[in-house]
């Protein structure tokens, strides 16, 4: 496996690799600082970016490498010159490519013409890097013995609900997403990709539209925003009236388990998708979570520049 583009092309094993490797980051975060002496990183995000940013960063410093960060309209790509192009040129500069952008396509065309591993940070459908993150927060909690726990997301059906149902259908985990019903349900090749994972790997896909029974008994409740990078403002008061019924508020986590946490991918909007109460609450895991964006993206860089990723069949 040359490139991380997509959630779905993690194998089980490449996931186990990954998070022990991010687990052993965690603790020793110079433990490979030489692995990407005297090269280059290029980072290129065409979207804003915080913790990403901030994490990729510091994951390359923490391997020796020098970050480059490139941001959408430092590049040519924005004055015509082509996808594949930009990608050999990159390649001849820097040991790994991580992008955030919108269309998948462009990642995944970036990828099948550059020489060097390219990690998708974030599309409109995906975010592979950020459900590392969020599963190695999970086994800090609850081991990695899941068997009879329900991993439930409630909110929009964007990229975060379609890589929350695809990494759960490959760790063969009971992943349940509650959106509202059309326009903002989860993408439907997601679900149906996620169902035929989790029918192979022994894990249960649900969409429902009814939040308190997506939460009933739930050991993780996870949300995002509401409007997403790149969603259309016109929208926005449809959207949020759509998605009211969805929000995080104690009333929703008291139908969780009684051992649950709350996470998010952040950035938040209190009094949105998630109250503060439940955010800043007991129950929320959200620093440990963002803390492990590094660690994990450490892992993905040391193992694919080392081609020790083998991707699923
Ligand atoms: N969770 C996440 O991807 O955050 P940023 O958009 O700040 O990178
Ligand atoms: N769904 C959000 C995730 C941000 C990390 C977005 O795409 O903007």
């Amino acid at each position: 496996m040359k490139d991380l583009l997509r959630t779905e092309h993690l194998s089980r094993a490449d996931i186990e690799l990954l998070l022990d490797t991010a687990a052993d980051f965690a603790k020793n975060p110079f433990r490979s600082r030489d692995a990407l002496a005297n090269q280059s990183v290029a980072v290129y995000m065409t979207k804003p970016s915080t913790r990403t940013r901030l994490a990729s960063e510091t994951a390359i410093a923490h391997l020796g490498g020098t970050p480059i960060f490139l941001r959408g309209d430092d590049l040519q790509i924005g004055r015509g010159e082509t996808i594949s192009d930009t990608a050999k040129i990159i390649s001849g500069f820097a040991s790994a490519l991580i992008v955030r952008t919108f269309a998948q396509s462009d990642v995944d065309e970036l990828g099948a013409h550059s020489t060097i591993p390219v990690i998708n940070a974030l599309t409109d459908t995906d975010h592979p890097t950020q459900l590392l993150a969020d599963w190695l927060t999970i086994r800090e909690v609850f081991g990695k013995d899941i068997a009879g726990r329900k991993f439930t997301y409630v909110g929009d059906g964007n990229n975060m609900a379609s890589a929350w149902l695809t990494m759960g259908a490959i760790l063969g985990a009971h992943v349940v997403v509650a959106t509202p019903p059309g326009k903002w349900a989860p993408n439907s090749d997601a679900v149906a990709r996620a169902t035929q994972i989790a029918n192979k790997s022994g894990g249960k896909i649900e969409v429902l539209t009814d939040p308190a029974a997506a939460a009933q008994g739930a050991s993780v409740l996870y949300t995002d925003v509401w409007m997403s990078m790149g969603d259309a403002e016109s929208e926005r008061k449809e959207k949020i009236a759509a998605l009211s019924p969805y929000a995080v508020t104690n009333d929703l986590m008291a139908q969780t388990a009684s051992d649950s946490i709350f996470m998010h991918c952040l950035p938040a909007h209190r009094g949105e998708e998630v109250a503060s109460e439940v955010i800043d609450g007991p129950k929320s895991v959200i620093w440990r979570e963002a803390f492990h964006r590094r660690t994990t993206i450490q892992a993905i860089l040391y193992h694919l520049v080392r081609g020790e990723l083998v991707g699923a069949l």
